[in-house]
């Protein structure tokens, strides 16, 4: 933040009249197009309402623009941007870590970190070569990839719940010579040791015995970075701001996760608009129980670190428990969720700390709009900050006034400044609905449409630099667009956007099923009942029954504790859910399958319809005229099937 007072006083007026001069003559023509469609009156309405959230999501883009513009004229890189945040507190605590409360000063991190650059060169890896990293969160793990990064070596951070298949195909994809792992993964490198191949080296940290070392074939990192020299290493490589940093798997809701390229600028980027866009303050400590191979761990919350200098806590993996307590012990002020996460705090019993901790604002994606204000009023949290965005994408919104249920906004008033838009798209098939020009139609207030930012490679806020397969990356963009020979970025997601252009999320690609002529959001049915089951993980999605239209509704929830009760779940679903959107059938087990981020996979569900002979889970069946769910058993399914038993 004080390269940023300083980028702004370098700039002046003239760099910022330069940075608008287009987009400000869009936008005036297009606020007048508004102005003139809609009546003075409703614009000049929406010009009180949202001014000044308006004014401040155009400052928080101008700081982080002209940020840019010159770290991209130095040839700035993350570790470059890290080495002045070191001279600014060395001493200060740059990581924490939960589990063994060590604490890492910006120097002792830097000098950790030169280590890690100076091992890797010694073994000859030259820039733009690829090394895995796979181990849980800690604060080795920011150690290891910045080293890299100071001597130009990528890492494929790698998501340390994968094993066999899964692993080694992020491993094969990155093209990594070699793979650092933490002890505790042991197991799961010898599962895929074999296929491997003999030229990729192995690197341990933590404390595994010698004896699985040699029949792993692996080699003890922290002894070979004990006797490295801790001094800069030398400058080898000749990456800018625009190149890149590392690879982050995303794991898309169909087929293998896609490693997605990270360059130094969008790491840069999302750090510095998260920071401003929730005014996060210099002497805010984050706590951080996101896994560190995706992005909002390792660049929402670790970025704020390396980049603004904050004291970031890790927390090797979330617990529910724990958490208030955590944050209370180490005063954080600041937390990260998923929303899973604030789901599974709204169902702990209630606690001291909950309440005790000086928790001023939560960061992250997917709080839903049936927990909102139950999490910020049980937890007396005064600000969330939602944003969405992926990765890979330039189309991140933010939530930057606090509006309930909001993951962002786009300017009513001057709507070219930030190019994204709702275009209409078949939600069945996400495939874009072209008008008689051959262009998208852009939605109206109200109507769903799909997230898209138009690309412009020049612009660091607005480029895309896809994945590293090729063909990944072609899927994500289109042509014509917004006007003939344009290309833009396919979110996959669908948002609504209100009349004051307010955006909320409404579903994953596909995500809807269609059941008596009607769309069944899974999302909503989701939120709702899960809410009326004491916020468990539930998963819905449609199933087919033969001789019948669309998809009947399927949910799967889970209880430990084997204390589901269907009649007062009948009476709670009836007064909730119109008839078209009731669960027709439910599976009782005592989990619900979920990804590394909590996120509910329902891909092995979905194969396993509602045959009760796949599994031992309690199936029940909808009797809509009896009025209540009944145990569905072989005899049941069968009738169902060969339609004696009406829907
Ligand atoms: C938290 O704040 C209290 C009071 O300001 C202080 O005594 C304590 O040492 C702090 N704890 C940590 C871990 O910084
Ligand atoms: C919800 O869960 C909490 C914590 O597990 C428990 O204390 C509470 O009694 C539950 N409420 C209901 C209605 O089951
Ligand atoms: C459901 O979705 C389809 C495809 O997106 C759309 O054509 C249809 O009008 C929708 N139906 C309702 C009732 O919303
Ligand atoms: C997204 O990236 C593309 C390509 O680089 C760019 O043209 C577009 O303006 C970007 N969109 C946003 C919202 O930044
Ligand atoms: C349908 O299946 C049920 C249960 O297996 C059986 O009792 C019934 O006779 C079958 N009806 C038809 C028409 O096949």
């Amino acid at each position: 933040m004080h390269g940023l007072a300083r980028a702004s006083l370098s700039f002046g007026c003239l760099g910022l009249l330069r940075l608008f001069e287009v987009p400000w003559c869009w936008s005036l023509s297009a606020s007048l197009g508004i102005y003139l469609g809609t009546g003075g009156w409703r614009f000049l309405r929406i010009v009180i309402l949202t001014a000044r959230r308006d004014l401040f999501g155009l400052c928080v883009l101008l700081r982080v623009k002209l940020a840019i513009r010159r770290h991209l004229r130095c040839g700035s890189t993350i570790p470059s941007i890290f080495y002045e945040t070191v001279q600014a507190h060395p001493d200060k605590p740059a990581l924490i870590y939960e589990a063994t409360g060590e604490v890492w000063s910006f120097t002792a991190l830097d000098q950790l970190s030169n280590a890690v650059a100076q091992f890797v060169l010694s073994l000859g890896f030259v820039p733009g070569d690829v090394i895995a990293v796979y181990m849980e969160s800690r604060p080795i793990f920011v150690a290891i990839w910045l080293g890299m990064a100071k001597v130009g070596i990528e890492a494929a951070l790698i998501n340390f719940n994968l094993r066999r298949d899964s692993l080694m195909h992020c491993i094969s994809v990155s093209g990594a010579r070699a793979i650092i792992f933490g002890a505790e993964l042991a197991e799961a490198v010898w599962e895929v040791r074999s296929t491997l191949g003999k030229d990729i080296r192995l690197f341990c940290t933590g404390d595994l015995n010698p004896q699985h070392l040699t029949e792993l074939g692996a080699e003890a990192l922290d002894p070979l970075l004990t006797s490295s020299s801790r001094l800069p290493p030398p400058r080898t490589h000749r990456k800018v701001f625009n190149d890149r940093l590392f690879y982050i798997y995303t794991s898309g809701t169909t087929g293998l996760p896609k490693a997605a390229i990270v360059v130094h600028s969008r790491y840069y980027r999302i750090a510095a608009i998260g920071y401003h866009a929730f005014r996060m303050r210099p002497n805010d400590v984050i706590y951080d129980c996101l896994p560190l191979y995706h992005s909002a761990g390792n660049i929402m919350g670790v970025g704020q670190c390396l980049v603004n200098g904050l004291t970031v806590v890790i927390k090797k993996k979330f617990s529910a428990s724990r958490f208030w307590e955590d944050c209370v012990k180490y005063n954080c002020t600041v937390v990260q969720y998923i929303g899973e996460i604030c789901r599974y705090l709204l169902n702990q019993p209630a606690r001291e700390a909950e309440t005790q901790h000086k928790v001023r604002l939560a960061v992250g994606n997917g709080l839903r709009p049936s927990v909102w204000e139950a999490f910020t009023q049980r937890f007396h949290i005064k600000q969330i900050g939602e944003f969405y965005g992926a990765t890979e994408c330039n189309c991140s919104v933010a939530n930057m006034d606090g509006k309930v249920g909001a993951c962002g906004f786009n300017s009513l008033i001057l709507p070219n400044v930030y190019p994204i838009r709702l275009v209409k798209v078949n939600e069945e098939t996400m495939e874009l609905i072209r008008g008689r020009n051959g262009l998208c139609i852009s939605c109206k207030p109200g109507e769903a449409g799909l997230l898209v930012g138009s690309i412009n490679q020049q612009d660091p806020l607005r480029r895309f630099d896809g994945y590293a397969s090729e063909a990944a990356t072609k899927k994500k963009i289109a042509y014509d667009v917004f006007k003939k020979g344009d290309a833009a970025y396919l979110s996959g997601d669908v948002l609504v956007m209100d009349e004051l252009g307010y955006m909320y999320f409404k579903d994953r690609s596909g995500d809807t099923f269609r059941w008596r002529g009607e769309n069944v959001s899974t999302t909503e049915v989701e939120g709702i009942l899960s809410t009326i089951l004491n916020q468990t993980d539930v998963a819905v999605y449609g199933v087919p029954v033969p001789g019948v239209e669309g998809k009947a509704g399927m949910a799967a929830i889970a209880d430990k504790s084997d204390s589901f009760d269907p009649v007062h779940f009948f009476t709670a679903v009836q007064k909730l859910l119109p008839p078209y959107a009731r669960p027709m059938f439910l599976r009782i087990s005592p989990e619900v399958d979920k990804t590394g981020t909590f996120k509910i996979q329902k891909t092995r569900l979905q194969r396993e319809e509602f045959d009760p002979r796949h599994s031992n889970d309690k199936l029940y069946f909808l009797d809509a005229r009896a009025g209540r769910y009944k145990v569905l058993n072989e005899d049941l399914y069968n009738a169902i099937r060969n339609g004696s038993v009406p829907l």
